[in-house]
């Protein structure tokens, strides 16, 4: 029978795995100070190159702002993309000691999201699941204090639905993407969560590409 070899000699095999299992521990473990160093630093080399529909920056900053004045830990994100908002939301989790669960169905977006959590220290603080989101979310346990939806906009307000039991007193649904689509999606999502009167929802004015934030109260 013909034997199967290795691409890597064993020697360099084992190098390759001790370096993967140390940059892996090293990224889940990065003390604070150097973990705002290294997450702007990565920001920064990335500014004005993310181009898989991923938010503007200024979005990201105003989740961060969100999430860490109200102390939210744990969050949920559907649409990763490539993982700029994970990683304004990820950073924003490691103020309040959170964790965020981050789902997207394309490969090699998530693919590349893990490498991008990896090089900004976050990887200990996102899992990312690769996947349909319409499967995945209404199995998730939750509860949840923190939830971006971004993904195939048409399935808002499913997901909106599937996840308000599982959302914590005090908690946030955010959803992305909702200035100059007046009609359609949006129309309906505006409708059905400000009409819900355990929920205050509100237009977040300084989002670039327009926040709808609905808190239960
Ligand atoms: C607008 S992009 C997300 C951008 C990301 N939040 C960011 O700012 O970096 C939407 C993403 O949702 C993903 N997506 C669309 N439908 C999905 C589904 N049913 N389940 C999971 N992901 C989905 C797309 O592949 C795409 O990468």
């Amino acid at each position: 029978m013909k034997q199967r070899r290795s691409a890597l000699p064993p020697a360099s095999a084992a190098l390759l795995a001790a370096a993967l299992l140390w940059s892996t521990a090293s990224a889940a473990s990065v003390p604070p100070q150097d973990l705002d160093a290294r997450v702007r630093t990565f920001l920064d080399q990335r500014e004005g190159r993310w181009h898989d529909l991923n938010i503007p920056a200024a979005d990201g900053r105003i989740l961060f702002d969100l999430i860490v004045e109200h102390g939210y830990k744990r969050a949920l994100e559907v649409g990763t993309s490539t993982g700029h908002s994970g990683i304004w939301i990820g950073w924003a989790l490691s103020k309040t000691g959170g964790r965020l669960i981050t789902i997207e169905i394309d490969e090699d977006r998530h693919g590349q999201a893990v490498l991008n959590f990896e090089e900004a220290g976050l990887a200990g603080r996102v899992e990312a699941r690769l996947g349909d989101a319409h499967g995945l979310v209404p199995k998730l346990q939750g509860p949840f204090d923190f939830v971006f939806l971004d993904a195939d906009k048409e399935w808002n307000l499913s997901y909106a639905k599937d996840l308000l039991p599982k959302l914590a007193k005090g908690g946030c649904i955010a959803v992305h993407n909702v200035y100059g689509r007046g009609r359609g999606w949006t129309r309906e999502y505006w409708d059905f969560m400000s009409a819900r009167t355990d929920l205050e929802t509100r237009v977040e004015t300084r989002s670039v590409g327009g926040l709808v934030l609905s808190f239960k109260k």
